[in-house]
């Protein structure tokens, strides 16, 4: 997998990932609405498989890095979920805290949904956000998602479902 934009780049995932990764999903602030810091083990388990034997589709969370430098700022992608018992592609964004605010978010989602839409011919994409999670709310309606349901999530909680559609769709 591959995209880029005017500053960043989602790629692969490389061997020199796997470090700044496991501090991403092991940040309490960045992970606040996304169900808390995930174990560092099965983390590093879950990524040293994916480097092993890579995904072959377009479909599951990438490294995202700035174009200039190479530095790593973040974890997006477009994920299969069942959510209320319908297939539904997600959109996934989260970036280190160092990265927020700088319009990333929207900047490669964007791309990302432009992608799922036209290369991949998805009508319909959506996002999953926690009712206080204010910034994310924000780079939904950058994106032109609308906010379509209430959700609860096979945890209990309750999630936005966001949805972004191809005109006429
Ligand atoms: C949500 C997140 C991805 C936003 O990324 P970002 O690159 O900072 O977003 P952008 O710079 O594109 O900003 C988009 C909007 O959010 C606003 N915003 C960014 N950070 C904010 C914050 N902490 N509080 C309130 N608004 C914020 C921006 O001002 C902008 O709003 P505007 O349209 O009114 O100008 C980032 O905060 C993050 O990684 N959070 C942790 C992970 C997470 O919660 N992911 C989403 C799960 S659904």
């Amino acid at each position: 997998m591959r995209l880029q934009t005017e500053r960043l780049l989602l790629r692969s995932l490389l061997p020199q990932d796997v470090e700044p990764e496991l501090r991403l999903w092991a940040d309490p602030d960045v992970t606040r609405f996304m169900g808390g810091p995930r174990d560092s083990d099965r983390v590093r388990q879950i990524l040293e498989d994916e480097l092993r034997t890579p995904p072959a589709g377009p479909l599951g969370q990438w490294p995202v890095v700035v174009k200039a430098t190479g530095e790593f700022v973040g974890d997006c992608g477009l994920v299969a979920k069942d959510i209320d018992g319908r297939s539904e592609i997600e959109l996934v964004y989260l970036f280190e805290k160092s990265a927020w605010g700088m319009g990333y978010a929207t900047e490669i989602g964007s791309a990302l949904l432009r992608f799922a839409h036209e290369e991949l011919g998805r009508e319909r994409i959506v996002s999953l956000i926690d009712s206080d999670n204010v910034a994310s709310r924000r780079v939904a309606v950058r994106l032109g998602m609308s906010l379509e349901a209430v959700v609860t999530r096979p945890d209990g909680g309750q999630r936005e479902l966001w949805v972004s559609k191809v005109c006429g769709a």
